[in-house]
């Protein structure tokens, strides 16, 4: 029961993604014999191979179990010399079935080496048995086990770059989708460091050995703005890196690799080039170039990302105060009243509590509160004098049009704008219009927006009125606090009443 669940768990976690390349141990290799006399043989033959600057190291077993557990608690073994005959008969051929299905080891290479083919003929073995090679003790004389082993770590090693190279490209294309969500070159900066950083390190013990950082021109001279490794917490760049940076400019290059270094640039809207560098203690090998070069290629895609949705927001919040705008001018009511309610609306949403980006939002969708004035005609709308009850309910109609225009948007900003204009006449008593909602049942944009909206009505002039004197207007609040305003919002209103001041006199206002 016990061993279930453990086996269970090493599945889960990497085992069968396959081991790790290590590039600072050696090549394990793993003997399998019941008689000493092979070991002791093969050890002698092989004792002092170097292969690619690394040494074998020798795994012993005797058994199928001493294998199977040797193979468990050491999935990066590469080669395996199995005997065939060992407990029983086939038990080598039981062996590579357990290594490659029961323990999912696809990597290690199996070497067959029997003193009776009769129990394991060649043919059959290497077809129906995932084997690298078949050889016949007899056979194997020292230099052509040298050879079967070379050959064996090398095709080893090739699997196991190959693997590197399927598991970076996996990493990438989730970190590709993962930074498309990113939306402040900052925030991109470190996870674009950060995601580099795992690539690279597949090859190393220790993530310290990479620093690396994003940077940008501030004033014609670059500045780091974001850094991990050496490069965390950093501003000014080192000479080595401006160094490098000058070269790839002078060749007019957009990344290349030089011992160790990785360096980037990437096109920014205004034209200015942001740099990546990436500094290894060690060479970049190849797989590592290659992983880089096709993270970094999507970098550049990122960036177009980021600038255009930025250029689509900051459209979009264009577009909807010169929507305000246009209802207000047609509503004669001229002197950037939408504006100072956007303003006043953000300040209240912050004192309140909400979010920055809610805020945000409630002052990018408030100049839409009264959009639904569209709907109702010039002489009702501009009527200089009282109006008749009659059409007061007709101007009353417009939260309810000013709802539907925009109630089946998916957009942030124009639902946030539906909510707005539905209920910012809604009264916190329940006495409003046009559902008489109560209290906490009226969205807080809506409350907020009520009460900056009324705000600056009576602090500016109209068809119908002139503005009132300030006092009169604080007094009236006062006097409104739990029967046309949210009582809390009152408060927060006078708590930040010199800020409400700051943003009155920086609007010029028509009076
Ligand atoms: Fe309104
Ligand atoms: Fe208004």
């Amino acid at each position: 029961m016990d061993d279930e669940l453990i086996f269970a768990d090493e599945n889960e976690n990497s085992e069968n993604l396959g081991p790790r390349l290590n590039f600072e141990d050696t090549w394990k290799i793993l003997i399998v014999d019941d008689e000493q006399e092979v070991h002791n043989v093969t050890k002698m033959v092989l004792g002092d191979l170097v292969y690619k600057n690394k040494k074998a190291e020798f795994f012993h077993a005797y058994s199928a179990e001493d294998t199977l557990e040797i193979v468990k608690k050491n999935p990066d073994i590469a080669i395996i010399l199995l005997d065939v005959v060992m407990e029983e008969d086939n038990t080598g051929l039981r062996l590579i079935k357990a290594i490659r299905e029961e323990l999912g080891n696809k990597f290690v290479r199996i070497v067959i080496r029997t003193g009776q083919p009769g129990e394991a003929p060649e043919k059959k073995v290497i077809v129906d048995y995932d084997i690298n090679d078949y050889k016949e003790k007899t056979e194997l004389t020292s230099q052509k086990l040298f050879s079967t082993i070379i050959a064996s770590l090398r095709s080893f090693e090739n699997i196991m770059i190959l693997d590197r190279n399927r598991q970076g490209l996996a990493k990438i294309i989730q970190a590709s989708s993962q930074l498309l969500e990113f939306h402040s070159i900052n925030s991109l900066g470190i996870e674009i460091l950060t995601q580099l950083q795992k690539l690279i390190n597949e090859g190393f013990q220790k993530n310290e050995l990479i620093s690396g950082f994003v940077a940008g021109l501030e004033k014609d001279k670059y500045k780091i703005i974001s850094g991990i490794g050496d490069y965390s917490g950093k501003i000014e760049i080192d000479d080595k890196a401006a160094e490098l940076i000058q070269l790839a400019k002078n060749n007019y290059v957009n990344h290349f690799f030089k011992k160790g270094y990785y360096i980037g640039l990437f096109r920014t809207l205004s034209g200015e080039k942001n740099i990546i560098l990436i500094r290894a203690e060690k060479d970049l090998d190849q797989s590592d170039q290659y992983l880089i070069e096709i993270l970094c290629s999507h970098i550049q895609s990122v960036y177009d990302n980021i600038y255009l949705s930025r250029e689509i927001e900051d459209t979009q919040k264009e577009i909807l105060f010169t929507l305000g705008e246009v209802v207000e001018t047609r509503s004669n009511e001229t002197g950037y009243h939408v504006k100072r309610v956007a303003e006043y609306s953000k300040l209240l949403a912050l004192k309140y509590g909400l979010s920055e980006a809610e805020a945000e939002l409630i002052k990018q969708a408030s100049p839409m509160h009264d959009i639904g004035k569209v709907g109702i005609n010039d002489e009702i709308l501009n009527k200089p004098g009282e109006l008749t009850k009659a059409e007061f309910e007709v101007i009353k109609t417009h939260a309810k049009i000013g709802y539907d225009i925009f109630k089946s948007s998916n957009r942030k900003i124009l639902k946030a704008a539906a909510i707005i204009a539905h209920q910012h006449h809604e009264r916190y008593d329940g006495t409003g219009y046009p559902n008489g909602l109560k209290g906490e049942n009226i969205h807080i944009y809506g409350r907020i927006t009520c009460l900056t909206d009324v705000f600056d009505a009576l602090d500016s002039n109209r068809v119908y009125k002139k503005a009132w004197p300030f006092d009169r207007i604080l007094d009236y609040i006062k006097s409104e606090k739990g029967k046309l305003f949210d009582p809390r919002l009152v408060d927060i209103f006078f708590e930040n009443i010199e800020e409400i001041k700051k943003i009155r006199e920086s609007y010029s206002r028509a009076y």
